[in-house]
């Protein structure tokens, strides 16, 4: 079955870890992809992986907390598939922990800019076209730091939680116009976001502790990711789905 058959998807963040699964998925699953990411070339890479794999995928950078950029690659979008359907918030940064004493402002404010404002921008430049088409699904990763405190830093912490009201007020404002938003809460996923700490012998003994025993892979976000972007998840609006192995829920 294919769930998004011919499908514009947009996907940020997408040259790597959870956006670079989705990319791969989703394009499997018949959309028509669009690999955006600050890293062009890597973003190309995962392009050609679809189109080697018969997809359809085209590439382009993005820095989404720069609005004339996020303006750019949404136009090539359009331009390449004619509307966006379905679009996954993804790129984001780690605050690698740092809690508010150690934090300085801008670090913090550099924490907040791409994992909310840069989440606002893209989500700004796409909505016209869902609103214009009276239909559009947007997934946004926030991360279980965004359901709970000591999943993150200040920062980190701060801008998950952001993103978790972020979608609600989305799918109050866009429901009934036939805009679906939801989020997604990863656990611990092995990714290189976090592959400094993912194996270390206390992570993995932690890891063991909980419902799921193990690692979190970027495939099981991406296809929760697929079920919420589908129309199997019509009558799904403003949830922040869990998919870490029962973590927050059981710590
Ligand atoms: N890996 C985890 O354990 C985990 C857990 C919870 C949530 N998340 C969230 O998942 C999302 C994806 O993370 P990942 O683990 O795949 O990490 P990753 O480092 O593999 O991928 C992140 C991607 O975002 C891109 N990016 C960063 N800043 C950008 C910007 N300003 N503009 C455009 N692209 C930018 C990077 O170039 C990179 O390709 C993030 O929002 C992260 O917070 C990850």
């Amino acid at each position: 079955m294919n769930r998004l058959e011919g499908r514009a998807a947009f996907i940020t963040g997408a040259a790597s870890g959870i956006g670079r699964a989705q990319a791969l998925l989703f394009a499997r699953e018949g959309a028509r992809v669009v690999v955006a990411d600050l890293d062009a070339d890597g973003a190309e890479r995962v392009a050609a992986q679809i189109r080697t794999e018969g997809g359809d995928a085209v590439s382009t950078g993005i820095d989404i907390t720069d609005e004339e950029s996020v303006a750019t690659a949404i136009a090539f979008a359009v331009d390449a598939y004619g509307t966006i359907d379905t679009l996954s918030n993804t790129a984001g940064m780690f605050d690698k922990m740092v809690p508010l004493a150690d934090a300085d402002r801008s670090f913090f404010e550099r924490v907040l800019t791409v994992n909310l404002t840069g989440m606002f921008n893209v989500t700004k430049a796409v909505l016209p076209h869902m609103l214009a088409a009276g239909k559009g699904a947007i997934v946004n990763i926030a991360s279980g730091a965004g359901l709970r405190g000591g999943g993150g830093g200040i920062g980190y912490t701060s801008s998950k939680h952001a993103v978790v009201g972020f979608t609600k007020q989305l799918a109050a404002d866009y429901g009934r116009k036939g805009v679906r938003v939801n989020a997604i809460a990863p656990g611990l996923i092995d990714t290189p976001m976090v592959s400094h700490f993912s194996k270390a012998p206390e992570t993995v003994a932690g890891l063991k502790a909980q419902p799921a025993g193990r690692l979190g892979q970027p495939e099981d976000i991406a296809n929760a990711a697929l079920f919420l972007a589908s129309d199997e998840a019509d009558f799904i609006h403003a949830v922040t789905l869990s998919v870490d192995g029962g973590q927050v829920d059981t710590l």
